[in-house]
């Protein structure tokens, strides 16, 4: 392929998979990245660095300079953990919405041709009608959705204004390879693949029936690297689904089979999910545990046909093969300490 590719959040679990991709496909990648949540060693393949990895924050006024001559640029950087931008508020808003208007705004100045940005399927948090469909009507109010809500229109904001070519990916429930386990609350699979080969009893905040629908890394990223090539991802909106929603219980006993494992889970309420962040429910205004509990219980399952129809893309990993090759890593990154 040959391009010049910027990749923010390219230290993250989802930016460090694409940008490798890219780079062994022969093209030139600029890793931005303020090393706020992800790891440089996301950015090593047999301990060697790939890339050219630039520590900064896409809030810099001068972002725009890592730009010059780019063909695409992939902006993923964001706060991703939903308790952070709860409890930090100005700051969530800041980096996700503040941030992307500065990455849309270098990318404009510098005539990138085309930006994809990494939006969430967390926005349907109030629908109830599914599988939800990429123009369905969305009220996100907790801070995470909302801000990548916002972040979403300021890009159809720049493709009506300026024409510019925007792609939107809103993926469902990632899991893979370099999901982050190091941080307070680690995402569901990571966090069940971490704690099993340890041999401790994961702590599930869940009835064990609570479904949602979980997509492979590799899958997104192909769906990615399509919204860069594809002329009919311009100015769309796509959900990165599978299209299969499995609940707690049905993943929790694949993994235990994968690890090898008869240790069962202990189930607490889902009301106290974000017992490590206190702040949320003191002071004069707490926060409603019941929005928690609804948060951490809602279903989830996305639309697949427009990903199909514009780009030909489908989620095409069986989920065994998925979370085996996220235990098989986890195994690894464990025994190297
Ligand atoms: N993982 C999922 O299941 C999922 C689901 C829906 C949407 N997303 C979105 O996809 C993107 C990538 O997610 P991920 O799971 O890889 O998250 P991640 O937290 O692993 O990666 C995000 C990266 O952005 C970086 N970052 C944060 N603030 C920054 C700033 N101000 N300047 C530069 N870099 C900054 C972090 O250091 C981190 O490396 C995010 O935008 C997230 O909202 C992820």
């Amino acid at each position: 392929m040959g391009r010049k590719i910027v990749i923010t959040g390219a230290a993250g679990f989802i930016g460090s998979q694409l940008a490798w991709e890219l780079h062994s496909k022969g093209n030139e990648v600029v890793l931005i990245d303020d090393l706020s949540f992800g790891y440089e060693s996301n950015l090593l393949v047999d301990n060697k660095p790939f890339g050219r990895f630039v520590k900064k924050d896409v809030r810099e006024p001068d972002l725009h300079e890592e730009f010059k001559g780019a063909d695409c640029v992939f902006h993923l950087a964001a706060i991703s953990a939903l308790p952070v931008n709860q409890s930090e508020p100005a700051r969530a808003i800041s980096i996700n919405v503040a941030g992307t208007a500065n990455v849309l705004e270098a990318a404009r100045r510098e005539g990138v041709r085309r930006v994809v940005f990494a939006g969430t399927s967390a926005i349907y948090e109030n629908n109830a009608k599914f599988p939800c469909h990429e123009d369905d009507p969305v009220s996100p109010r907790l801070t995470y959705s909302l801000s990548k809500w916002q972040a979403e229109k300021l890009c159809e904001s720049f493709s009506k204004i300026y024409g510019m070519e925007i792609a939107v990916t809103r993926y469902y429930n990632v899991y893979g390879p370099h999901q982050d386990i190091r941080r307070k609350s680690p995402p569901f699979v990571g966090y069940v693949v971490r704690e099993l080969l340890n041999n401790r009893a994961p702590v599930l905040h869940s009835n064990g029936e609570q479904r949602r629908d979980y997509v492979f890394l590799r899958d997104v990223n192909r769906i990615n690297i399509a919204c860069m090539t594809e002329d009919s991802a311009k100015g769309e909106v796509f959900n990165v689904a599978s299209g299969k929603a499995y609940s707690v219980n049905e993943m929790y006993d694949c993994i235990a089979k994968i690890v090898g494992t008869n240790i069962k889970p202990v189930f607490v309420p889902a009301a106290r999910f974000w017992d490590q962040y206190p702040d949320l429910f003191q002071g004069n205004n707490p926060m409603d545990p019941h929005i928690l509990e609804k948060e951490v219980e809602k279903f989830t399952l996305g639309a697949t046909e427009k990903a199909e129809r514009l780009l030909g893309w489908k989620a095409e990993t069986p989920l065994e093969d998925g979370l085996r090759e996220t235990v098989e890593y986890t195994r690894r990154l464990l025994a190297n300490g």
